[in-house]
């Protein structure tokens, strides 16, 4: 028997950085995320035979799915993971977990958030079936893959998603509930400090002192803006948004940095494009070097000119819906 489960990624405008509980990923501010609409993670549980404990395999002709490998480090949390809702659940048979995500891992789209989301969603429908119970509601799936990773709680909410302390709900916004997401591929490489390491670093930076006060009052100004149909203040509260958080970054007591000249490109590109054009798109960038921008339906043509530009000629462009395309 087995059960599989997808969930989609998900990218913060107004970012989760810092916790209150480090075990059970409770953060120090509220966040707000765009789900993403294709950049899906699957998960599959069997029942296994033996009693050796659960483990983890990648999918290996799952189409899209296969051939993503997780690092040991990586499995262990995963499979910590299954362990911790088995244990909620009272359940003490194991599992073979497969999992995959339909886009590259380490390219800045947020996979433990989709890939955590996947694992709660087929192991709680697993567990519930084989001890022949109702599955749990979407808010109790939701808090339990918080304890997994902190941002994949958002991933079970569309089109947006507003995480605040253990609560997270959907919001919509009208026409931008249907934004298209392209990703500005800079890197590749795995990033070298982990996101959960990064939520401590922070808290050595100066500039954390305010932070939660400023990231609460953006989230204020940015649903404002997002409400009242304001893009180019959503453009501007998003991009000091991430501003912030990179700061910290820099600034804590052993300062790191995701940004690469390449993002630097890819970021003047954007803001150019603004100045000629007086409109462009959102723009942000996670624990990660690449540039995620984000634009409204009726901008179908200034998209294709941005895509153009000969400023990101030699980057992957990946967009939510067509993967992988290089320009
Ligand atoms: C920069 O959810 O990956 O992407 O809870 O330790 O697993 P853990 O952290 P994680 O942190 C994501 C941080 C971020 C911003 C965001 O998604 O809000």
């Amino acid at each position: 028997m087995s059960w599989i489960a997808c969930a989609p990624s998900n990218i913060a405008l107004i970012k989760y950085m810092g916790k209150l509980d480090e075990e059970r990923n409770v953060p120090l501010n509220a966040s707000l995320s765009f789900t993403s609409h294709d950049f899906i993670s699957r998960a599959e549980l069997s029942v296994a035979d033996n009693a050796a404990g659960d483990c983890w395999q990648p999918f290996d002709d799952e189409g899209v799915f296969a051939g993503i490998y997780l690092s040991e480090q990586e499995q262990s949390k995963y499979i910590k993971h299954l362990g911790f809702i088995k244990n909620h659940l009272e359940f003490s048979g194991n599992f073979i977990l497969k999992s995959g995500n339909n886009f590259p891992k380490g390219a800045g789209i947020a996979s433990s958030a989709s890939s955590f989301a996947a694992l709660t969603k087929a192991a709680v429908q697993a567990i519930c079936e084989l001890k022949g119970g109702v599955v749990l509601p979407v808010e109790q799936m939701a808090a339990l893959s918080r304890i997994g990773s902190g941002s994949s709680c958002r991933s079970f909410f569309s089109p947006w998603a507003l995480w605040n302390g253990e609560e997270v709900k959907s919001l919509s916004f009208g026409e931008f509930d249907h934004l298209s997401h392209q990703i500005i591929i800079v890197s590749d490489k795995a990033k070298k400090v982990s996101s959960s390491q990064a939520h401590r670093l922070v808290k050595t930076s100066l500039l954390y002192k305010d932070r939660v006060d400023r990231a609460e009052t953006r989230l204020k100004q940015l649903i404002k803006a997002l409400e009242s149909d304001d893009w180019h203040t959503v453009f501007k509260i998003c991009w000091a948004e991430f501003a912030d958080m990179h700061a910290l970054f820099a600034t804590c007591d052993e300062p790191f940095s995701y940004i690469s000249g390449d993002s630097v490109k890819a970021l003047n590109a954007a803001t150019s494009f603004w100045s000629t054009y007086g409109d462009g798109p959102i723009v942000t960038m996670d624990a990660g070097a690449n540039v995620h921008v984000f634009w409204r339906q009726d901008q179908s043509r200034l998209q294709i000119q941005f895509s153009g530009l000969p400023e990101l000629a030699g980057f992957k462009v990946i967009n939510d819906g067509n993967h992988g395309n290089k320009r």
